[in-house]
């Protein structure tokens, strides 16, 4: 009984659908039709007519060729107007499902987002809102960005940390910054990255003394009066040199002993998983190896290695209890207080080289670290080097996880060690590799 009905209705239904299809195919032949005569058949083939009989024609002819002429003229310019009217027609059809796309939207989705927004930002202090807030072009809408609106850029976090933001953005405006180091950088790995900017003055180190002349200040440890020691554990470089004496875990231990360890890196290779920079540097043509990033180092050595043979290399590094970004710097290296999270600022196809030594390894959560491969091969340019150095791994990991991964993101093997790790516990892994952008 069911299946009667519901064979009889769809098809009943379809009929009729037909019918009026049908008619309205009628309708739309006919009225092409129709103006198909009158805008260009009709004129063409009338004045075609009368062309021929153009000589001795009688008066009341004549005028009535005048009139026709008149019409004729008006029709094509009736014609003119309709097509002009037509463009402009479907010019505005579009603008307005623009229009309506922008007014249904929020509605649909967003909506309850952009409300909260609007709130949280008027909860602000003036001075985070500010910082965070929009602002309106002082020259009107701009045809770079599509808007009369800019935003400061900072990290899509900075809103979820109200409390943090507001502590932070808590300074007198022209006055000096407080010494939130620690904080900051906090809030920072927290995801509010890029921290918003401040209208306050960093404090400067009391009796500050200028960098050494380069290359000397490749390897000379900056005097102390470089440093605002507040937010560190130690209180001077000397301590920082012999921390790694010290029992406890800090992040890069002894990166600030330049005559230990720091010394010789990179510059042997033992075949393994310690490649040398030059063996390095000699899988390209001389020279073709200039500018490059290092992810993650330290006190800025591989920087100053690679400086020594005239590489360009950036440091990105964060102050994890010591003051790397102002060690490198003495250096006369460039440091970038940059995490890992955020997009690397190069453009695509640009950097010869980018290194990561620890950084990068199964601390960061595997889809995040998908994303930083990637990134690094965006701004890799073809035939450019990723020298991933002692990535650090469980053992199952490797194949499970991170060899797909690195196949995945398009890097091509130019060489690769695995090792278990001596130290500690069991089946803990490093990988180095050298892995090149393919050239197409
Ligand atoms: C035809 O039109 C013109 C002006 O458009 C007018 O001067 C002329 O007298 C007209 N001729 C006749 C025969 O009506
Ligand atoms: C680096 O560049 C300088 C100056 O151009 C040159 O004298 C030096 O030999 C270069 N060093 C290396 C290792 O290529
Ligand atoms: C990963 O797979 C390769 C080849 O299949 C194997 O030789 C290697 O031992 C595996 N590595 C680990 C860490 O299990």
């Amino acid at each position: 009984m069911g299946n009667s009905e519901d064979y009889g209705y769809p098809k009943k239904k379809k009929r009729s659908t037909m019918k009026t299809m049908l008619k309205i195919l009628l309708l739309v032949i006919l009225t092409n039709l129709l103006t198909i005569y009158i805008f260009a058949g009709a004129p063409s083939s009338f004045h075609h007519d009368l062309s021929g009989y153009t000589n001795g024609l009688s008066l009341p002819l004549l005028a009535w060729r005048n009139t026709t002429a008149a019409l004729l003229s008006e029709l094509a310019s009736t014609r003119a107007q309709l097509d002009a009217t037509r463009s402009q027609l479907s010019d505005f059809h579009q603008r307005l499902q623009v229009v309506a796309g922008l007014l249904v939207r929020p509605q649909e989705d967003g909506e309850d987002d952009d409300e909260g927004g609007r709130r949280l930002l008027e909860s602000l202090p003036e001075e985070a809102r500010l910082a965070v807030g929009p602002h309106i072009l002082p020259l009107g809408f701009s045809i770079r960005s599509g808007s009369d609106t800019v935003y400061p850029s900072v990290g899509s976090a900075c809103l979820k940390y109200k409390d943090d933001l507001v502590q932070y953005m808590k300074y007198e405006v022209g006055g000096e910054c407080p010494v939130d180091d620690i904080f900051a950088q906090r809030l920072l790995l927290k995801g509010c990255e890029p921290l918003p900017r401040r209208r306050c003055r960093p404090r400067s180190p009391k009796g500050y003394v200028g960098p050494a002349p380069l290359p000397e200040s490749l390897w000379r440890v900056p005097p102390d009066t470089s440093i605002i020691w507040e937010p560190y554990t130690c209180k001077s470089y000397n301590c920082l040199v012999n921390r790694m004496k010290r029992p406890g875990f800090y992040d890069c231990k002894d990166c600030f002993d330049l005559q230990g360890r720091e010394k010789s890196r990179w510059l042997s290779d033992n075949g393994n998983l310690d490649y040398s920079i030059d063996w390095v540097l000699n899988t390209k043509p001389p020279g073709s190896i200039r500018i490059g990033l290092d992810i993650g180092g330290g006190g800025g050595t591989f920087a100053a290695r690679m400086r020594e043979r005239n590489v360009t290399i950036i440091t990105t590094s964060m102050n994890l209890d010591g003051p790397f970004n102002n060690f490198i710097a003495s250096r006369g290296l460039v440091p970038l207080h940059m995490s890992v999270s955020q997009r690397l600022p190069f453009f695509e196809n640009t950097l010869d080289i980018v290194h990561s030594m620890h950084v990068l390894s199964n601390w960061i959560p595997d889809t995040m670290l998908e994303f930083t491969l990637y990134d690094i091969y965006r701004v890799l340019r073809p035939g450019g080097l990723l020298w991933l150095d002692h990535f650090f791994c469980q053992g199952p990991q490797m194949n499970q996880t991170y060899v797909p991964m690195i196949d995945r993101v398009g890097f091509r093997k130019i060489r690769w060690n695995a090792g278990m790790k001596m130290d500690k516990h069991m089946n803990e892994w490093y990988l180095s590799a050298l892995l090149e952008k393919p050239m197409t």
